[in-house]
């Protein structure tokens, strides 16, 4: 008698922990504020891409806080509230004093080498005027360094600024890069290594796009790009295709007229137990000045065609273990 009271209390109590363990898996992401790392300092990974490891996910970008010449940081995080400094991987003439002082790093792009077992990183490696127009690469053993140079220049001798890389789920890795002073969007494949450009297509012929961002989902590429206005926001496009090389979709609108004030750092992939989250990571320049950019993360819906869309939010919140992410339900007043 007294074993049956008991039941349905003990019951009750078991939904809710389940109830509540359920609901602890999501992780709001709120969006328009300064993160701010677990040394109680403002958070500079402008421009970069993460790379997940295991349960972490690194984060590699630039740090403006000297607004001009930024150095490279790297951070780390598990729930995309704690933000762990890592290391400075590269900092401007100090580092790799090869390299001089005067040069800049922007937009870069950490990947990791399955075959080599090494972390590679591509990047813009440009003079103050922009007139350098060239890449970098830099490799190390481990994901915090040290990284040792292994190149710098033009990509198959092609003038290259805003870029990225794509890694598809075969391992081939492309360096994608503004090309041509602004003109086109060089697709360079990388060898095996990703050490070097082998070979080149290009993309948006006379579109003058940068800021390309690309993921490949169930054998469909899609890639957004902007405009090149410099720090300014502008409307963001996406385009499509089944072949990386040939046949992408006339660029259609994403996003609104300055997709959400923001410019387009990479495509985050959370693939869970459950589904697949792919997330818009895009930087909000000069807010209000360079150093203060924010990094912005919206969750990529799609329409019943399976076309992508971007959408505002405020917040939003992801379980990170399953994949899947929700709005934020409002509280009743
Ligand atoms: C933007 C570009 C940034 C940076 C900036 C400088 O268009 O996306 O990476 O180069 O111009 O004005």
């Amino acid at each position: 008698m007294k074993k049956n009271r008991l039941i349905l209390p003990t019951l009750i109590l078991a939904l809710a922990a389940s109830i509540g363990a359920h609901a602890q898996r999501f992780t709001t992401i709120r969006n328009g504020l300064q993160w701010t790392d677990t040394r109680g300092e403002m958070v500079q990974a402008h421009g970069g891409n993460f790379l997940q490891v295991g349960k972490k996910w690194y984060l590699i970008g630039e740090d403006r806080s000297r607004s001009w010449n930024p150095d490279v940081n790297l951070y780390s995080t598990t729930d995309f509230q704690t933000w762990t400094f890592e290391a400075k991987i590269i900092e401007n003439g100090v580092t790799h004093p090869e390299l001089g002082r005067s040069r800049m790093i922007e937009r870069p792009k950490l990947m990791y080498n399955a075959q080599t077992g090494k972390y590679v990183v591509w990047c813009h490696w440009e003079a103050r005027n922009y007139g350098a127009s060239e890449a970098g690469v830099f490799e190390a053993d481990s994901i915090t360094g040290p990284y040792r140079t292994v190149w710098t220049g033009r990509p198959i001798d092609t003038k290259s600024r805003d870029c990225n890389i794509f890694v598809d789920h075969d391992g081939t890795a492309y360096f994608i890069s503004t090309t041509d002073e602004n003109t086109n969007l060089g697709l360079f494949t990388l060898s095996s290594d990703y050490h070097s450009a082998t070979a080149k297509t290009v993309l948006c012929e006379g579109m003058r796009r940068e800021a390309p961002a690309i993921v490949n989902i169930h054998g469909t590429y899609h890639m957004i790009s902007s405009a090149c206005t410099g720090w300014d926001p502008n409307q963001a496009l996406i385009t499509t295709s089944r072949n990386l090389h040939e046949g992408w979709s006339t660029p259609r609108r994403i996003g609104d007229r300055i997709t959400y004030d923001t410019q387009a750092s990479s495509i985050l992939t959370i693939a869970g137990t459950k589904d697949t989250t792919y997330i818009y990571v895009g930087d909000r320049w000069m807010d209000p000045d360079l150093p203060h950019s924010k990094i912005i993360m919206l969750p990529i819906e799609f329409d019943k065609d399976g076309n992508m869309q971007l959408n505002w939010r405020e917040e939003w919140q992801i379980d990170l273990k399953r994949g899947t992410w929700r709005d934020v339900k409002k509280k009743k007043k």
